[in-house]
């Protein structure tokens, strides 16, 4: 996560969450060619030009040496499953490096064929609050939809099923706010990056790095330990570890 100087990772409107420098960005897509899959809650996927992707080719390379496939699963995060078809995410399909250069390739997403199976699949995961009519359209625009939950994700089943059936061992989580808070409340979270820059957003609505109902008493809060911290230029690259 990106934060500012005063704590929010995005401005109160929310209309402004990409403040990092290149070297934030580089560190990004460092960290996602060592997991297996990235996840985002769908505020951010619907906001944002995201794709969630391995990024150019030197990335892809890094996964294919970590002993990784060399296109992450992108999972999405939405309990109504209310998610925006013309979102970035949903634009952009991959093509493998064995198939040429390995460039980025913007074709429909629609319609899960063997190559778009073995590239960058997308699975979301909703909740039974997801109506069948709602499913529906989700599935025209992933590779597969799981429901994990009634109301709200059960990570831990959620992370168990795709352990299970996906082959995930590490999952890159890159927010936001609710999807970091859920997180944290299931004792999911092993490490988080950090990354402190020179802004400050101000604003009360502004959200910080774990928003959701959060923890009333000392006792129950995520704690962690401080694993690494690096100065480079005007940023902080934090690593907390679980304490
Ligand atoms: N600076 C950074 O590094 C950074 C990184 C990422 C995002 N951001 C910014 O953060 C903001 C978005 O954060 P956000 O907190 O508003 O939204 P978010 O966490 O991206 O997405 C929230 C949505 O995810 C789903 N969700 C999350 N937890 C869930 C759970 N436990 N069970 C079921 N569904 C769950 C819900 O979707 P439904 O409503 O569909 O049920 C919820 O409305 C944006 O401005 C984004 O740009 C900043």
């Amino acid at each position: 996560m990106a934060m500012t100087a005063d704590g929010k990772i995005a401005t109160a409107n929310r209309a402004l969450s990409s403040f990092g420098s290149p070297r934030d960005h580089e560190h990004l897509l460092t960290l996602r060619a060592t997991a297996d899959a990235v996840m985002s809650g769908a505020r951010t996927v619907n906001l944002n030009k995201i794709n969630l992707g391995p990024g150019p080719e030197k990335f892809r390379r890094a996964r294919l040496r970590n002993g990784l496939a060399e296109f992450n699963l992108r999972i999405i995060v939405s309990g109504r499953g209310a998610l925006n078809p013309h979102a970035e995410i949903f634009q952009h399909r991959f093509e493998p490096l064995k198939r040429g250069r390995g460039r980025e390739s913007a074709a429909p997403s629609c319609g899960a064929d063997d190559s778009q199976v073995a590239n960058s699949p997308i699975i979301i995961l909703t909740t039974q609050r997801a109506a069948t009519a709602q499913l529906k359209k989700l599935r025209a625009l992933a590779d597969e939809v799981k429901v994990c939950g009634k109301t709200e994700i059960n990570f831990r089943a959620a992370l168990r099923w795709l352990r299970a059936h996906r082959g995930v061992k590490r999952l890159l989580c890159e927010g936001g706010a609710e999807l970091n808070a859920a997180l944290f409340r299931a004792g999911l979270v092993d490490e988080l990056h950090l990354t402190i820059c020179p802004h400050i957003f101000g604003g009360r609505a502004a959200p910080t790095i774990a928003e959701g109902r959060g923890f009333a008493k000392l006792a129950n809060a995520a704690r962690l330990q401080l694993k690494s911290a690096r100065r480079v230029g005007a940023e902080m690259f934090l690593v907390f570890a679980r304490a």
